[in-house]
Parts: C-alpha cells; sequence; structure tokens
C-alpha cells in the first residue's frame, strides 16, 4: 500500500508513479489528518509512506500518524521524501518511529522535486518543471524496483548540519513559523471554497463567503498555491509571485509518452 501527503502535488507525482510501477493501491492521509482519525491499514504488501520534507523532516503530522497508525499484513515499512534540496536526518526520525512499532524500517530516501517553495525564490516555471519531471522519471521507475525487490533503500540528503536542522530548527520552525497566522486574504476572493475544501488540517472554514483560518495549519500551502485567484498571502512576501501546483502524473506520461 502506498500511502501519500501533499500540499501542492509533488510528493502526489511520485506517488502516482510509485503505484503505477508496483501496481499497488493508493490512500490520501489527508483523508485522515483532515478526519483527525487514526490510519488502520492491512497489506500484503510493503507499507511505503510518502510525503514532502518540511524544515529538514516528514510533516511532523505525518510522524504522528505513523506513529499512531495500527498496519497489519505486511511488517516491511519504506519512507520516501520529496524535497527541494535538503532532508536532514529525516530518516534517522522515521526509522525510530517505524521500530517503535516493532515493525521492520527498511530505509528512507528523497527525490528532488521543482521548487514550490514560493517564500523564497521564484517556484520553477512550466518549462523547468517538464523538465525536472521527465528527469526524474527513470529515478522513480529504479525506487519502485528496489521496493518490489524488498532491497534497502538509502539517502543522500544529509548535508551542512542535518542534526541541527532536523533537530532545534525543525522544532523552531513547527512552533513559530508554520501556522497561518500571517495568512491574508485579498479582495480577489470570489468565495468559491475550494481552499477549505483542499485543506488536509481542516483549518479552513468559509464565514460570510470569506476563508476563516484556524490553529490547525501544517503550512502545506496547498491553499495558497490552488486557489483560483491567487488570493491567499502569506505576509507580503509572495503578493504578485507566479503560483505552482505539480501537474498531474497520468496526464503529464500521456503528453510527454
Ligand atoms: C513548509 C515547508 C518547508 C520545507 N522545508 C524543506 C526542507 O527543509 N528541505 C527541502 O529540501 N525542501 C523543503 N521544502 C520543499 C518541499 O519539501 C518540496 O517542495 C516538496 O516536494 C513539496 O511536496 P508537495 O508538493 O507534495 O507538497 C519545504 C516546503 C514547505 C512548504
Ligand atoms: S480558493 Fe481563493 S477564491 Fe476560493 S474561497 Fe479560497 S481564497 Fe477565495
Ligand atoms: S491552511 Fe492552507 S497551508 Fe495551512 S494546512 Fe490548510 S491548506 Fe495547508
Amino acid at each position: 500500500m502506498i500511502y501519500y501527503f501533499s500540499g501542492t502535488g509533488n510528493t502526489k507525482f511520485v506517488a502516482d508513479c510509485l503505484a503505477d510501477s508496483l501496481h499497488d493501491e493508493l490512500t490520501d492521509l489527508a483523508d485522515f489528518t483532515r478526519a483527525g482519525r487514526p490510519l488502520r491499514s492491512e497489506s500484503a504488501r510493503p507499507h511505503v509512506f510518502l510525503a514532502p520534507i518540511y524544515a529538514w523532516r516528514f510533516p511532523r503530522v505525518v510522524e504522528e500518524l505513523i506513529r499512531n497508525a495500527a498496519l497489519s499484513g505486511s511488517r516491511d515499512v519504506y519512507c520516501v521524501a520529496t524535497r527541494e534540496s535538503q532532508s536532514g536526518r529525516a530518516g534517522d526520525y522515521l526509522r525510530r518511529i517505524v521500530e517503535a512499532k516493532g515493525l521492520t524500517f527498511k530505509g528512507f530516501t528523497s527525490v528532488d522535486m521543482p521548487n514550490e517553495y514560493l517564500l523564497s525564490d521564484p517556484v520553477s516555471p512550466p518549462e523547468e518543471t517538464a523538465a525536472c519531471l521527465r528527469a526524474i522519471l527513470p529515478e522513480l521507475r529504479r525506487l519502485a524496483e528496489r521496493i518490489s525487490g524488498g532491497l534497502e533503500l538509502s539517502d543522500h540528503g544529509n548535508v551542512g548540519l542535518p542534526g541541527v536542522m532536523s533537530g532545534i530548527v525543525n522544532a523552531a520552525a513547527n512552533r513559530f513559523l508554520m501556522t497561518s497566522g500571517r495568512f491574508a486574504v485579498s479582495d480577489a476572493c470570489v468565495g468559491c471554497g475550494a481552499c477549505a475544501k483542499r485543506c488536509p488540517m481542516a483549518n479552513i472554514v468559509m464565514e460570510t463567503g470569506r476563508p476563516k483560518f484556524g490553529k490547525t495549519c501544517t503550512w502545506c500551502f496547498s491553499c495558497v498555491q490552488h486557489c483560483p485567484q491567487s488570493a491567499i498571502d502569506i505576509g507580503k512576501r509572495t503578493v504578485g509571485k507566479p503560483r505552482y501546483v505539480c501537474p498531474d502524473y497520468q496526464r503529464f506520461i500521456k503528453e510527454n509518452a
């Protein structure tokens, strides 16, 4: 079983590719985070978890979901992240969580994706995104072969100061940065409610035709990036910047076959 959590579609793209190559089923973890219910899953195949890297680790909400999950059938657990450039010690944290459950951790790896982090550089434009996705397809198929062969995964993202980044910096980011406190909705909003429907944390409610943000944001940027009017900004740094949503895997394969 392939489980994924995705804000702007990069991880869904990788999950769709693995499910396609492995002929395996997909589970969207947002169905569980949104409802606040624990994951229960039985699978004869390995349990493969995919998520983006947020501040050098899997999102806290996904770590929690794995920690509390009831996983039966196969004892093997793989973890795969998508990232912009660095995954720090994400794999070490996941190993601890999986082994504490008495399951077998078959390793962690991470895949470099187009840039969607609109708070720093401009996001990847469409032609750059397409080139990046075309380039990673062989890597994803090799990854699927390793998983189907029961081989261990390893990561190459431990550059810089991984212990510090995945430890204290991650804790500070989760505590002080990753909130919707600075989210602002402009007059371009047409009240369509798409942001509320998409939010994997049920952190948005529509009130008199406008989104209102709560306190459970995990900074996935799904609302900001998918808004058809680009009406949601994070402070001033995102105003007027192009948004990013990863292309759909099946459509991309058809158009790039
Ligand atoms: C809040 C946040 C924190 C991030 N932190 C990191 C990071 O520490 N290292 C990195 O390489 N990429 C980082 N990224 C980039 C994402 O991991 C990357 O773009 C990922 O593919 C997004 O997946 P998604 O489209 O499925 O949401 C971060 C993105 C966000 C939104
Ligand atoms: S998705 Fe955008 S336009 Fe639609 S309600 Fe949300 S902020 Fe408004
Ligand atoms: S409020 Fe927006 S950024 Fe926060 S969790 Fe929901 S969709 Fe993601």
